[in-house]
């Protein structure tokens, strides 16, 4: 965990709005004294983003606006990134994780290639090859946001005043994509640039990036690029392969990339357990409904907001809820609200140890035996969800993968190569300031913090390790800083009233919170830590993606 989750966790409600102690002091004005001396080597001008949710939306909006050439991909078929709900579910996950994380094709010998798949081809149906392509998203029908609408919010297109604090998932589905439609990059929008009527369409929605890669002869990102096209008259789809070169590409594939499922022992042989077509253990990115729970008896596995949700949508229906949670290594305060939520009368028993192997795999798990770790047996479950989160995927080569690494500028570039930016922190919030910083800097139109100089410790770069407020202030007195100097618009701070808002919230939300039920599983902390409870600093709240929101 890095430093600066522990920090913000420590960081007191109170203290919101004066300017937080860090470990470096250093007078405000002098923040950007050393301005980068570091060069592109030629003038960026074409730029690729990946990923149209809420952070690639945002940062296409601010690079159009700064006259890139841009093109935007998402392997799913609309924008809105994580908040499009779909019935189609996510082709199944591996058991147990694979070593890489998610599936990525090979990819052809010769591009640009087209090839037509038909029904069964390979083995596979047409609906697994369209499902595996875009991943459907890992909302349920009743999902509404842990986080209240005035820190999850786009800019351009308000909710209606009379919208609850808590958002439905329709609600802020339809928000993104209004976002997206505002800046014409929905999935039927054109509009060419006046001055180059013929220029290529910004979106190619339904189009995977397979590989990120640098021609470091031409200084130039070579993206490898797979579209799939369901054609439903012929029954069947064309996959199309081809590549596309850019200046710079900015990175918002989102941190979910890929399910996470712990490697317990026998779990293999469990999770090939179905009853008819229905399999008996499985992610929570397949959860959906609750009617179907009615007189199930269901094991939850996790500790954190997926978890506990479930297992409050499915309560009016299901029999019997078991939860297995490990006391969480780090407790945050979200991590406490999620413990909070568990419906009443779910059974909290400790970790698994094992499954023993089952005689069939066709009549489900109920007469399986499960192996807690302080040696108890449970049996006469009917489903298990894992709700055991989510990984990064790599994006080739390797060392690109789809979560912002350490070595992130706090503007978002990447340190080895500035030519690449990742989006950090959070989106809602804090992404529209990172958003413009990306396509000023790209433009010319800001200079570069300064780059990491390993071994002299006064020219290493403000990470994220910065308090909430501290973060949004550099970044309105850089980009205001930059504007003056270079020309272009100036930003205000979030207002006031947002943090009022937040922090009026977070009471209600957080200081509520019963954990108390959870003593006699290890996690005695929790309960000791009522007392003490505390809500973080809401300028935190509104920086912090990672932070369980
Ligand atoms: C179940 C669930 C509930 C959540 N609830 C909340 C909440 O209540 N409040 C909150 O603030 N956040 C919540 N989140 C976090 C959510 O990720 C953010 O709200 C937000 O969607 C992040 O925006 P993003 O643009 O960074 O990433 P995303 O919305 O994840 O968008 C990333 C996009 O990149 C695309 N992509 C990825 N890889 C590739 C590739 N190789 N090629 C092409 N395209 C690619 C994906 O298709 C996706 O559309 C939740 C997440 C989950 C999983
Ligand atoms: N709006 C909503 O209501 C909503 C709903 C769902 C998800 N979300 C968001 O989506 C993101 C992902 O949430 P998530 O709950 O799916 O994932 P998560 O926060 O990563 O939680 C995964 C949970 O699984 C536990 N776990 C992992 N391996 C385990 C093992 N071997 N045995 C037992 N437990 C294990 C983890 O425990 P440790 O902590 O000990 O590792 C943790 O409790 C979060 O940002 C969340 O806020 C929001
Ligand atoms: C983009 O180009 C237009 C037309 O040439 C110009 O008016 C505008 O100032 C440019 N915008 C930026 C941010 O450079
Ligand atoms: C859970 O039980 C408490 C105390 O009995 C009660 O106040 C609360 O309303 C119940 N919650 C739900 C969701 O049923
Ligand atoms: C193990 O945990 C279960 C569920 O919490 C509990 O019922 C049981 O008594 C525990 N067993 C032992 C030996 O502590
Ligand atoms: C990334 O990995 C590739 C191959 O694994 C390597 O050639 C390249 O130098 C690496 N790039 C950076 C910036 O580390
Ligand atoms: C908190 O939970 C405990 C145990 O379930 C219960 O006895 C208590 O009444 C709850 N307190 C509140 C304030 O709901």
């Amino acid at each position: 965990m890095p430093l600066h989750k522990v920090l913000l966790t420590e960081f007191l409600l109170f203290t919101a709005i004066s300017v937080p102690v860090s470990g470096q002091q250093h007078p405000f004005q002098t923040a950007f004294k050393s301005e980068s001396t570091f060069q592109f080597h030629q003038p960026i001008k074409h730029v690729a983003v990946v990923g149209a949710g809420p952070s690639g939306l945002q940062a296409t909006a601010r690079l159009i606006e700064h006259n890139f050439t841009v093109r935007l991909f998402d392997r799913a078929p609309h924008p809105g990134g994580n908040w499009q709900y779909s019935e189609e579910t996510a082709v199944r996950e591996p058991y147990p994780d694979k070593p890489a994380g998610d599936y990525y094709a090979e990819i052809p010998a010769q591009i640009p290639t087209r090839r037509y798949y038909k029904e069964g081809d390979d083995g596979l149906t047409l609906d697994y090859r369209w499902r595996e392509h875009w991943r459907p998203r890992p909302v349920w029908y009743n999902l509404f946001t842990n986080s209240p609408k005035v820190s999850t919010e786009l800019p351009d297109v308000p909710y209606d005043p009379d919208v609850s604090w808590v958002l439905d998932r329709a609600t802020i589905q339809r928000h993104v994509r209004s976002y997206a439609s505002h800046h014409c990059l929905n999935s039927n929008d054109h509009c060419p640039p006046k001055t180059n009527p013929s220029a290529p369409p910004v979106t190619s929605y339904s189009t995977r990036v397979e590989r990120v890669e640098k021609d470091e002869e031409s200084h130039t990102w070579v993206l490898t690029l797979r579209r799939l096209e369901r054609l439903r008259e012929s029954d069947r789809i064309l996959e199309e392969w081809w590549t596309e070169r850019f200046d710079a590409v900015f990175l918002a594939a989102g941190p979910w990339a890929s399910t996470h499922v712990p490697d317990i022992p026998g779990i293999v042989d469990w999770s090939k357990a179905k009853v008819g077509e229905q399999y008996s253990v499985y992610h929570s990115q397949t959860y959906r409904h609750p009617e179907r729970y009615a007189g199930k008896r269901v094991l939850v596995v996790g500790a954190s907001v997926s978890a506990s949700e479930i297992a409050r949508d499915i309560s009016p229906y299901a029999e019997r809820i078991v939860a297995s949670v490990r006391p969480p290594k780090e407790l945050t305060v979200r991590r406490k609200l999620a413990l909070s939520r568990f419906p009443n009368g779910t059974e909290i028993v400790p970790e698994i140890a094992s499954f023993e192997p089952l005689k069939a795999h066709t009549n489900g798990i109920r007469d399986g035996k499960i192996h807690l770790i302080n040696g108890t047996v449970l049996q006469g479950i009917d489903e298990i969800i894992f709700a055991t989160g989510y990984r990064s995927s790599p994006l080739y080569p390797h060392n690109l993968t789809t979560r912002t690494p350490q070595d992130t500028l706090w503007t978002g570039h990447w340190v080895q190569d500035p030519t690449i930016a990742y989006s950090v922190g959070r989106t809602w919030t804090l992404g529209r300031y990172q958003a413009y910083g990306i396509a000023k800097v790209w433009a010319g139109k800001a200079p570069l913090p300064p780059l990491d100089n390993p071994g002299d410790g006064e020219t290493k770069p403000p990470s994220m390790e910065w308090f909430g407020e501290d973060i949004f202030r550099r970044y309105v007195t850089w980009l205001n800083d930059a504007s003056l100097k270079y020309g272009d618009r100036f930003v205000e701070p979030p207002p006031i009233e947002n943090l009022e808002a937040l922090k009026y919230y977070s009471v209600v939300h957080f200081l509520t919170a019963n954990v108390t039920a959870l003593e006699d599983i290890g996690l005695s902390s929790v309960s000791m830590l009522l007392g003490e409870f505390k809500v973080q600093d809401p300028w935190a709240a509104l920086v912090d993606e990672d932070d369980d929101w």
